[in-house]
């Protein structure tokens, strides 16, 4: 699945996920496209929260990608392929980073950017899906402690267009590299980079607070975690991190 054969670059639109489902609605928009926006002013994000950065100083994208052919149990691949994609380019910079699960890239304790992948189904198949990428590129300062940016941990300003230059081919390569049966290289690249595997920390789920291991991310992306003496499955709603 290779992206990046166009570029659309924004000065301002509410989300470029939504700009993205009315081109796919209207048929105006071929598979592999990348809507970039230097402003985006009601950027979405995961859970039904809100992505909300300074204008011009950070990378907010989408990529549109049609005839995925995925089954929907294997879904979580393209969570797997975005945020190895983002660790890898951060590598380019000189920047070590982990992906807090599902698909949260971390410097350290900060964040420093976040997927948001719609998909449309057809049938068992993904039909289309929209990966909406916001990176922080120059932001210094963030109402939430828990942000950082590519300048705040490298000390270097870079435009955000050069930056998606380097996403697309990160992902251009990997996608390349991790087509048919290679899948489960890739799956063993994001546990790779999982942040918090093996490693005791604080959860909360419907029964409250606890202390817990995170021990795998299965194929359909459920989050496994040693809690007291069970091993627990859990999607996106039914857990949280705490610090
Ligand atoms: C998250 O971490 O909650 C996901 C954030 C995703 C933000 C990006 S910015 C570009 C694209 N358009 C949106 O409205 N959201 C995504």
């Amino acid at each position: 699945m290779k992206i990046g054969c166009k570029i659309i670059r924004l000065t301002s639109v509410d989300s470029t996920n939504n700009y993205v489902a009315n081109l796919i609605e209207k048929g105006e928009i071929k598979s592999g496209t990348v809507i970039m926006a230097d402003d985006q002013n009601e950027g979405k994000g995961q859970r039904g929260a809100e992505w909300h950065v300074k204008p011009r100083e950070n990378l907010t994208f989408s990529v549109y990608y049609s005839d995925v052919n995925l089954s929907v149990d294997r879904v979580f691949v393209l969570t797997q392929l975005v945020s190895v994609a983002i660790v890898d380019l951060l590598k380019k910079f000189g920047i070590v980073s982990s992906i807090k699960w599902p698909n949260d890239i971390y410097v350290g304790q900060q964040k420093i950017a976040g997927v948001l992948i719609e998909n449309q189904i057809a049938g068992t198949l993904i039909s289309n899906t929209i990966i909406g990428v916001g990176l922080n590129i120059n932001q210094q300062e963030f109402n939430n402690f828990e942000a950082t940016s590519l300048f705040l941990s490298s000390g270097v300003s870079r435009k955000p267009v050069d930056v998606l230059y380097s996403f697309i081919e990160s992902f251009n390569l990997l996608s390349q590299e991790f087509n048919g049966n290679e899948l489960i290289e890739l799956r063993k690249l994001y546990m790779s980079h999982l942040y918090r595997l093996n490693v005791s920390a604080k959860y909360r789920d419907k029964d409250g607070d606890f202390e817990g291991v995170i021990k795998d991310v299965l194929d359909k992306g459920e989050l496994l975690i040693n809690k007291g003496n069970e091993m627990k499955t859990y999607t996106l709603k039914e857990i949280q991190f705490i610090s």
